[in-house]
């Protein structure tokens, strides 16, 4: 199996997926951002020119995680431009505007309209890349959980914050983790593996006193920088993880200890 990898990355776009785009890049793989908006699109071919990283190892693809059609488009079109797909990154982050409420205020539909964008999204493209995958005799899924998905909320830590842990989030990772089980087993002997990272919390402009709060339960470190993750992306992309297969690596200095 080649070395260079093309590895799509849905919600490529977003907090991680730039940072899983760059790292991907920098290491010589081609990386596709898939995502329903290209508005960060442009930032980021600024960004690798900055860093003198090769912009034609990125290549932006519009995809909706929840629609079939989409999905299927998304495949044909990186399938025909370089000839093969080695992994997907499960990444995206749908959500609708009434994510984050209270466990008293959410409302039944919400609830249900959130895990049917997120839970039923990440299905959709393991259902249909795998499929893909199973015809091409090769496949990597690696989808992003969260420790959110392993354990109880730490609710403490969200005391006096604007924003708490949604409750479907933790449905929502749950059920991947538990689809990503499901899969490895299902595609026996087809040469395609399912794997998933848990994040801990990571930086992007919280408050100090929750950052605060959140860093008392770190070994090292505490919230994480996103460029923390990248390595365990690499690795489960890559050959060396080659057995590696129906697993969940956490990813978050021992906070769920
Ligand atoms: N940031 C964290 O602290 C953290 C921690 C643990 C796990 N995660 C997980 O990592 C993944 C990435 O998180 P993030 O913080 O980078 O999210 P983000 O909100 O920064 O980015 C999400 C991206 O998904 C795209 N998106 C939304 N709906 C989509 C759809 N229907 N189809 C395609 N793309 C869509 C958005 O346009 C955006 O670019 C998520 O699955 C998230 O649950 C994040």
């Amino acid at each position: 199996m080649s070395n260079t990898k093309v590895v799509v990355v849905t919600g490529g776009l977003g907090l991680l997926g730039k940072a899983f785009l760059q790292s991907l890049i920098s290491n010589g793989h081609i990386a596709v951002a898939a995502d329903i908006t290209d508005a960060a699109s442009a930032d980021f071919i600024t960004e690798l020119k900055k860093e003198n990283l090769p912009t034609e190892n990125y290549f932006y693809v519009s995809i909706d995680i929840s629609s079939k059609q989409s999905v299927l488009n998304c495949i044909d079109v990186v399938s025909k431009k370089f000839g093969r797909i080695d992994a997907l990154v499960n990444n995206a982050h749908p959500r609708n505007a009434n994510y984050l409420k209270k466990l008293e205020e959410a409302e039944h539909t919400d609830f249900c309209d959130n895990l049917s964008t997120h839970v039923g999204g990440f299905f959709l493209c393991m259902q249909q890349f795998s499929l893909f995958f199973k015809k091409q005799g090769h496949g990597n899924v690696v989808s992003m959980c969260s420790i959110y998905g392993i354990m109880a909320p730490r609710f403490e830590v969200y005391e006096n914050a604007d924003f708490s842990m949604p409750v479907e989030y933790a449905a929502i990772k749950s059920g991947i983790l538990h689809l990503t089980k499901y899969f490895a087993k299902y595609y026996k002997g087809q040469n395609i593996r399912f794997n998933c990272i848990s994040p801990g919390g990571v930086k992007n402009n919280q408050h100090p006193d929750f950052i605060k709060r959140y860093n008392s339960y770190g070994m090292n470190k505490g919230m994480l920088d996103k460029e923390d993750l990248t390595g365990t992306l690499l690795f489960l992309v890559s050959d060396a993880s080659q057995y590696i297969n129906g697993q969940n690596i956490v990813v978050d200095d021992g906070f769920s200890l």
